[in-house]
């Protein structure tokens, strides 16, 4: 069976969304055994630190194996190097190895985007060609390596780009983390709605969105109101599981030079990281294939 795609997305900025997407990635190789693609959409770069600590990443940058290279080749116009050899294998500090792969982002991704739409705009493409190119691009790479893996994760960056709604369109199903508060319930309203339509007019299969609530503080009345009310209105689509705030995950983001187990890394938040894993599987069952 083909991968499924998961775009992990929130317009809003510090919610977790690069955590996430590396936990999940961790958990989901270590302990469901599945093989796991995280694609960095992001030319800030946490997701491909995070999971390859900072000399692979320099080595994967000096190679010029990085997604800017991708499709800077594109806005060249020259050939494109193949998607499937930006990939590094088995790049965690996980003691036992677990087959989680990364495509690594550059920070020059941000002008290898800007060039390219510039390049676009000079030879009269209207914004929606320039959307469906890149869309057809991203599936030419992702063509290469989807049938090699189970789960293929794009952490995107914060904000809407043209990238990050063609991690919308592509995916089959979308993570949103979200903090539990006022402001960041507005955002995910309105990022909901827009998601939806960008889905409903340019893709022709069936998505699921989940959300999880990250960063919770389980002390604060609003956290624990505003969790409840994501959950009534959401149903479904709300997971159960909530990440805490909690300085075992933010030191887990902190790449460690000697391998080290899942509970070494993840401390008092293992089960909770696991949990994420256990519930984001079983709701995988449920969503429709492509
Ligand atoms: N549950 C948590 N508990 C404590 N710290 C956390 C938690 N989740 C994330 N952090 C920390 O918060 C910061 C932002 O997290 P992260 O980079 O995952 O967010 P992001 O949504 O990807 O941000 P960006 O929008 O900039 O890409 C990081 O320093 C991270 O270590
Ligand atoms: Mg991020």
């Amino acid at each position: 069976m083909p991968a499924r795609l998961v775009s992990v997305i929130n317009m809003k900025g510090g919610v977790g969304k690069s955590t996430t997407s590396v936990s999940l990635a961790e958990t989901l190789g270590l302990h469901h055994r599945r093989k796991v693609l995280v694609i960095d959409l992001d030319p800030q770069t946490n997701a491909s630190i995070m999971i390859a600590g900072p000399d692979k990443w320099n080595e994967l940058r000096e190679a010029e194996r990085t997604l800017d290279f991708y499709f800077e080749a594109y806005a060249l116009q020259q050939k494109p190097k193949p998607f499937k050899g930006l990939i590094e294998h088995k790049v965690t500090d996980l003691k036992s190895a677990p087959d989680v792969s990364l495509c690594a982002a550059a920070p020059e991704f941000r002008m290898v985007e800007r060039d390219l739409i510039e390049s676009f705009v000079k030879r009269g493409f209207h914004i929606d060609a320039i959307q469906k190119w890149i869309c057809e691009r991203f599936a030419q790479g992702l063509k290469s390596v989807v049938n090699e893996m189970d789960y293929i994760l794009i952490d995107c960056p914060p904000g809407i780009s043209l990238f990050a709604e063609a991690a919308i369109i592509a995916a089959d199903v979308i993570l949103v983390p979200t903090i539990p508060d006022y402001v960041s319930r507005l955002g995910l309203i309105s990022f909901r709605k827009r998601a939806l339509r960008l889905i409903n007019e340019r893709r022709g299969a069936p998505s699921s969105l989940f959300v999880v609530a990250t960063k919770y503080d389980e002390t604060m009345n609003l956290h624990r109101s505003e969790a409840g009310l994501l959950k009534d209105n959401l149903g479904e689509a709300m997971l159960d599981v909530r990440i805490p705030q909690h300085v075992d995950i933010a030191k887990a983001a902190e790449w460690s030079e000697f391998p080290r187990t899942f509970e070494q890394k993840y401390g008092e938040m293992a089960p909770i990281v696991r949990k994420l894993g256990e519930e984001f599987v079983a709701r995988m069952e449920k969503a429709p294939a492509r």
